[in-house]
C-alpha cells in the first residue's frame, strides 16, 4: 500500500511527508512541480529512504498522473499542490487558475478513472483528500461566530476563489460519480520550512537582517493560527476516519491580530537572539492588501467531536519552536531567498 501526495515539497506538504514517514512505513509518492515555493532541501532528511519516491511534475499533467497511479496503485491521494500566496494571486492570478482550478480538475478526472477500475474492496477503501483552506468562507465581522462547515462560501481574493472552485469540483465529483473525497479547511499554519513570503517567516527573516517588518493597514486583521504539525496530525486523522463527502474544519482556537503576532515574534527574538535595540522598532505600517479579509476564526468542533482530534501545541509553545527552528536553520532560509525571492520582495514592498 502507498499514498500519493501532491505538493509535498512545499511548506505543509513537506511537513506532512516527514510526519507521515515518522509515524508509518507506508510509502509516499510525492509529486511536486517545484515552483518557487517547492524546495527539495525540506525533504533532505529522507535522502536514501526507499519509502519516499519523489517525482518532479505537474498535477495538471494527466498522462503523468495516470502513469503514477497505475504504477504505484496508491490507496489514497492527498492534494496539497497549489499556488498558496494571497498577495501573489492579486499581482497575477494566472498560475492560481492553472494549478488550483485546472490542475485540481485534472487530478479529479485522472483519479476518478483510476478509482473506477479498482476491485470493489479497494474502491471502497480509496480516499482523495482535498487540502482546502478557511479562506473559502470569506471574512468575519469582529463579533461573528467562527466558521463552521455550514458557513457559505464567500471567497474574497483570487487565491481563495480558486481554492473554492477546486472544492466545488471536488464536491461535484463525489456527488455525481461517487468518488470518495474528503475536504479539510485549515486556518493559518506556521512552523518549520515555511517560505518567507508569509507573515511569520517574513518577519523573522527581515528582523534578523535588520529590515522593516511590514504590517498591512492598521495591523488589526485577525487570523487563527495552528502549528503545522497539528495540521498534519489532523489530516492523518481525517484520512483514516473521515466520512466520504464530508468537510472538516481544522484550527488552533487561537485568534490573534497581526500586530499581536509580530510583537510576539519580536519579543522572542529579543530573548533568543538579542540585538542592539528591541526588534519592535522595525515595525512599519504599510499600504493595505487590496480586498484584505478582516477576520478569520475557525470552529473545529466537528473534527474534535467526531474524530477526536485537537491541537497539541498552544501558540506560545508552537511559536517558540518555530523561532528556534528558523534561528537554527539559516541554511534553509538562505537557500530559498535567492534570485526570484528578491524580485518578489522588491515588487511587493519596494526597495528597502
Ligand atoms: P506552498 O506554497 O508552501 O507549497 C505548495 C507546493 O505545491 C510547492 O511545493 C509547489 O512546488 C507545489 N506546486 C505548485 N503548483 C503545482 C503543480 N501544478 N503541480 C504540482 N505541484 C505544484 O503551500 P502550503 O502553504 O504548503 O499550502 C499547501 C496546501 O494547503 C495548499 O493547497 C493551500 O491552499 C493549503 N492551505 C495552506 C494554509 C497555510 O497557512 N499555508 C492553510 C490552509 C490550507
Ligand atoms: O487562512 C489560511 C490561509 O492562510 C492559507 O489558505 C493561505 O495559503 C496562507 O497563505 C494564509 O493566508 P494569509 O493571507 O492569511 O497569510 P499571510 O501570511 O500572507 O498573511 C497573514 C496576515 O498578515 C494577513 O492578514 C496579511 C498580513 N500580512 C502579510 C504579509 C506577508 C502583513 O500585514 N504583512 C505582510 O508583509
Amino acid at each position: 500500500m502507498s499514498i500519493l501526495v501532491t505538493g509535498g515539497a512545499g511548506f505543509i506538504g513537506g511537513n506532512f511527508v516527514l510526519d507521515w514517514l515518522a509515524h508509518s512505513d507506508e510509502p509516499v509518492i510525492n509529486l511536486d512541480k517545484l515552483t518557487y515555493a517547492g524546495n527539495l532541501l525540506t525533504l533532505q532528511p529522507l535522502a536514501g529512504d526507499a519509502r519516499h519516491h519523489f517525482v518532479h511534475g505537474d498535477i495538471a499533467d494527466g498522462e503523468l498522473l495516470r502513469r503514477l497511479l497505475q504504477q504505484h496503485r496508491p490507496r489514497a491521494v492527498l492534494n496539497f499542490a497549489a499556488e498558496s500566496h494571497v498577495d501573489r494571486s492579486i499581482h497575477g492570478p494566472d498560475d492560481f487558475i492553472a494549478t488550483n482550478i485546472v490542475g485540481s480538475y485534472r487530478l479529479l478526472e485522472t483519479v476518478r478513472d483510476y478509482w473506477q477500475q479498482l476491485p470493489p474492496a479497494e474502491q471502497a477503501a480509496f480516499r482523495l483528500l482535498q487540502v482546502s483552506t478557511d479562506e473559502v468562507y470569506g471574512s468575519l465581522t469582529p463579533d461573528a461566530p467562527a466558521f463552521s462547515e455550514q458557513h457559505r462560501y464567500q471567497p474574497s481574493s483570487p487565491y481563495a476563489a480558486s481554492k473554492a472552485a477546486a472544492d466545488q469540483l471536488t464536491h461535484a465529483w463525489h456527488h455525481t460519480y461517487g468518488l470518495p473525497v474528503l475536504t479539510s479547511h485549515c486556518s493559518n499554519n506556521y512552523g518549520p520550512y515555511q517560505f518567507p513570503e508569509k507573515l511569520i517567516p517574513l518577519v523573522l527573516h527581515n528582523a534578523l537582517a535588520d529590515r522593516p517588518l511590514p504590517l498591512y493597514g492598521d495591523g488589526q486583521q485577525v487570523r487563527d493560527w495552528l502549528y503545522v504539525a497539528d495540521h498534519c496530525a489532523a489530516l492523518r486523522c481525517v484520512l483514516a476516519h473521515g466520512r466520504p463527502g464530508e468537510h472538516y474544519n481544522v484550527g488552533g482556537n487561537c485568534q490573534l491580530s497581526n500586530l499581536e503576532v509580530v510583537h510576539t515574534l519580536c519579543a522572542l527574538l529579543d530573548e533568543l537572539r538579542p540585538g542592539a535595540a528591541p526588534y519592535a522598532r522595525l515595525i512599519r505600517f504599510v499600504a493595505d492588501r487590496p480586498g484584505h479579509d478582516r477576520r478569520y476564526a475557525i470552529d473545529a468542533g466537528k473534527l474534535q467531536r467526531e474524530l477526536g482530534w485537537q491541537p497539541a501545541e498552544s501558540f506560545a509553545s508552537g511559536i517558540r519552536k518555530t523561532v528556534q527552528w528558523y534561528l537554527a536553520n539559516a541554511d534553509w532560509v538562505q537557500s530559498v531567498t535567492s534570485g526570484s525571492y528578491l524580485d518578489w520582495t522588491r515588487r511587493q514592498y519596494g526597495a528597502h
